[in-house]
């Protein structure tokens, strides 16, 4: 028998436990390994049951996501399951940890499920593209209804113990060791004569609407579409024999596993998990955080404060006078109320948090203890200098030194320190406690266990942390730069930003780009291109539409109009009948002929845009493997997860289509669309962007 699997006996009862760290996926090996102890325990002379239970972690993770994509090995999944359910003997399952995916398939088979309180128990496989394919959308909804069961499937939430036990997916739920609860309970199963309990005869459950219900879920994804074919597969658990409707649900699993949108889920799914993984850290110690600074608490220092605060750090916040600091500790405790009624916190955390762990002060000389220490004052290098001087003066030998500038050069303010190698950028997105990205940006000087440390701080935030180089804008706000210049460009040719946002949205995106502008505020690119005409800095086209909503007051949501009309809440916009006036007297005055585009192309040339500037990226070392753009652009600016990342979308389309175009489109333009030197690269070599995260 496969190593995988450890066969023993206790009286008449055999058991299987698996052994397939970390997590227990049902890899080839341990499905062949729970066949064979399945046959091993059939002709055991005396067994009349058999215990499934996991070592380590888990119960088991779901099917091994590193096989998809080969060609599948026997024995598959659901056969296997089927033939632990068809068993003469009784099959009992325990679980603890997760039992996810094909996990849950093979308790599903199992004839009995007991589990010890902190279990959780999802079918997830709506994250990675696919539905459950061994089985689970026809036994669950035999056990909960279809409601239920489709609620479990379409959003892959994991569910604690006690819910699955209510829902009927567990049926007995207690404490200790999984192992020796299980033989107790198997043992007490076979005192009791029970029999055995295939789910598979059991009844199927009341249909529903099954139009309405896949019109919904698929309106719901977004373009996903993986949630919406779990209906289609629970409705042959209703409407067909188990067998038949086993059938369709392997077809329909097999259908999506041949997707685009399955390749970009999974890239997600590893490149989430490679992205803090850098080899020049593997042996490198972060130091130590317990107490943090935060300079400055606008709109991102109270955000970050807030995010420490939640994940217990003791935070200083300094500001420039004490209204400031009672402006900035009113925003964090709204932030923190917000977590209260998300039921993140409870309302006396709420309060120790307030009273105890948050100080807020105007004197940098209590910052003496802070271990690390993050600059989120206004965006502008001479004030930065100054508060880097401060924070050198008085903080203590080792503390770290970070800034959250979104643009400007990490190497510069560290080289006015005596300790540039304390000093880092870590670039948080905003509303900081709720966004997920966090750059950190590694400067000449900066000292390995400086990055290690930023890193190690993401993790403790929940954050997925992304290594940056130093340039304007860093991994993500430089990409966005090259394609919000694009989607400028088609506005003067032709395009509104309402097909351009309808056209990016339909695409995926959580939303376009003009409303991005209109909720991140229209006064901060309105502040940037005032400072750069100043600098003598002026675009060849030089359109003036977006400087003259500002000049009329309407700054996007927060103003109530920009692009948009907001007057009936954030969420209704309308087109700002004002907008198409301005822009179309700037094309008259530019001398543009506007010409239509269509969805397509607003497509092509926004991502062609975001694909090449993101293979500067690349190519320049700013981020160190393709997936760390992709990880920028999923976790910090709405791109869809299940394209997988601009470049991983980029493979997927075909990297020499794409160059073509991006030639094409250099004929008008020859500056902005100089294709990227990798882009052309890899083309000529043949290769994938993906070929690059593989050599790590
Ligand atoms: N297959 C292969 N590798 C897996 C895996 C799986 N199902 N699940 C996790 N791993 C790997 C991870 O890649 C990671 O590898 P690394 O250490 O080399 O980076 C390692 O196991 C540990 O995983 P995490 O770092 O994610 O550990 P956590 O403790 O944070 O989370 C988990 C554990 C909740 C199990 C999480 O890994 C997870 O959600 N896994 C995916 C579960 C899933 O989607 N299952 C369904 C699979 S599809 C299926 O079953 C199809 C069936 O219906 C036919
Ligand atoms: P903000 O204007 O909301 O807040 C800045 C705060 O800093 C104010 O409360 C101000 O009183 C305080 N401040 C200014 N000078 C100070 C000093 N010398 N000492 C102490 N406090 C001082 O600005 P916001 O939006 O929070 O931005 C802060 C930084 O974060 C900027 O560098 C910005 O580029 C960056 N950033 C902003 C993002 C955003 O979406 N707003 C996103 C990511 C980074």
């Amino acid at each position: 028998m496969s190593d995988k699997i450890a066969y023993s006996r206790e009286g008449d009862i055999a058991i299987l436990t698996v052994r397939n760290p970390p997590v227990n996926a049902l890899s080839h090996a341990v499905r062949q390994g729970l066949s064979d102890g399945m046959d091993q325990a059939e002709a055991d002379d005396g067994v009349r049951a058999v215990l499934i239970v996991g070592e380590g972690r888990a119960f088991f993770a779901g099917a091994d996501i590193t096989e998809f994509g080969k060609p599948p090995l026997e024995p598959h999944l659901p056969d296997l399951i089927n033939r632990i359910e068809a068993s003469p003997l009784l099959v009992v399952a325990s679980m603890h940890g997760v039992s996810l995916g094909g996990g849950l398939e093979v308790a599903l088979g199992c004839h009995y499920r007991i589990s010890v309180p902190s279990a959780k128990v999802g079918l997830p496989e709506v994250h990675l593209g696919l539905i459950p394919g061994a089985g689970g959308t026809q036994r669950l909804p035999r056990l909960t209804g279809v409601e239920a069961a489709l609620d479990v499937m379409t959003t892959g939430r994991h569910i604690g113990a006690g819910k699955a036990h209510e829902l009927g997916i567990i049926d007995v739920i207690k404490d200790g060791d999984p192992k020796a609860n299980g033989i107790a309970y198997a043992r007490q199963l076979l005192e009791e004569g029970v029999s055995r309990r295939p789910v598979s005869e059991m009844d199927p459950p009341a249909p529903i609407d099954w139009d309405a219900a896949f019109d919904t879920i698929l309106a719901k994804g977004r373009g996903q579409i993986s949630p919406a074919w779990c209906v289609r597969a629970v409705q042959a658990a209703v409407e067909k024999p188990f067998a038949e409707g086993l059938k369709a649900e392997r077809q329909i699993f097999y259908d999506l596993m041949q997707t685009d949108q399955r390749q970009g889920m999974i890239h997600s799914f590893f490149s989430e998990r490679a992205v803090g993984n850098l080899p020049e850290l593997k042996d490198v110690n972060p130091r130590g955080i317990q107490h943090i600074g935060v300079i400055g608490g606008g709109t991102m220092g109270a955000g970050i404060a807030t995010a420490a605060l939640l994940a217990g750090l003791e935070v200083t916040m300094l500001e420039m006078s004490a209204e400031a600091g009672q402006a900035a500790r009113d925003r964090i405790e709204r932030n923190l109320s917000g977590a209260v009624k998300r039921g993140r916190i409870t309302p006396k955390q709420h309060d120790q948090i307030l009273t105890h762990t948050l100080v807020v002060v105007t004197n940098y000389d209590k910052l003496q203890d802070v271990d690390l220490v993050i600059e989120a004052v206004f965006e502008d290098m001479e004030v930065k200098k100054k508060v880097f001087a401060e924070l050198d003066r008085v903080c203590k030998p080792g503390a770290i030194l970070a800034s959250n500038t979104s643009y400007l050069n990490i190497d510069e303010i560290a080289a006015t320190t005596s300790r540039p190698s304390d000093v880092l950028g870590l670039h948080f997105f905003s509303p900081a406690h709720v966004m997920k990205l966090l750059e950190v940006v590694v400067g000449d000087k900066t000292a390995p266990d400086v990055t290690a440390t930023g890193f190690a701080l993401g993790k403790m935030l929940g954050k997925i942390s992304v290594r940056a180089g130093v340039c304007d804008g860093f991994i993500g706000n430089r990409i966005l730069a090259t394609y919000r210049t694009a989607a400028d460009q088609m506005i003067l040719d032709g395009a509104s930003p309402y097909e351009i946002d309808n056209a990016l949205e339909d695409f995926g995106f959580a939303m376009g780009p003009f409303a991005v502008a209109d909720l991140a505020g229209l006064d901060i690119g309105w502040a940037v291109r005032k400072r750069k005409r100043a600098e003598g800095n002026v675009p060849k086209r030089d359109a003036t539409y977006a400087d003259t909503l500002c000049e009329q007051g309407h700054f996007g949501q927060k103003t109530g109009k920009g692009y948009y009309d907001y007057a009936a809440g954030p969420k209704a916009r309308v087109p700002n009948p004002d907008v198409l006036p301005m822009i179309e007297a700037d094309r008259a005055r530019l001398g543009i002929t506007p010409r239509a585009f269509t969805h397509e192309e607003i497509v092509r040339r926004y991502m062609a845009a975001m694909v090449n500037e993101s293979a500067k990226v690349v190519g320049e070392g700013i981020a160190r493997r393709p997936l760390d753009v992709d990880m920028t652009l999923l976790f910090g600016y709405g791109f869809p997860r299940y394209r997988g990342g601009p470049l991983k979308w980029a493979d997927i389309v075909g990297l020499e289509p794409l160059l073509n175009d991006i030639k094409s489109y250099a004929a008008e333009d020859p500056d902005f669309w100089a294709p990227a030197p990798l882009l052309e690269q890899l083309v000529a070599e043949n290769k994938t962007f993906d070929d690059l995260n593989k050599k790590g």
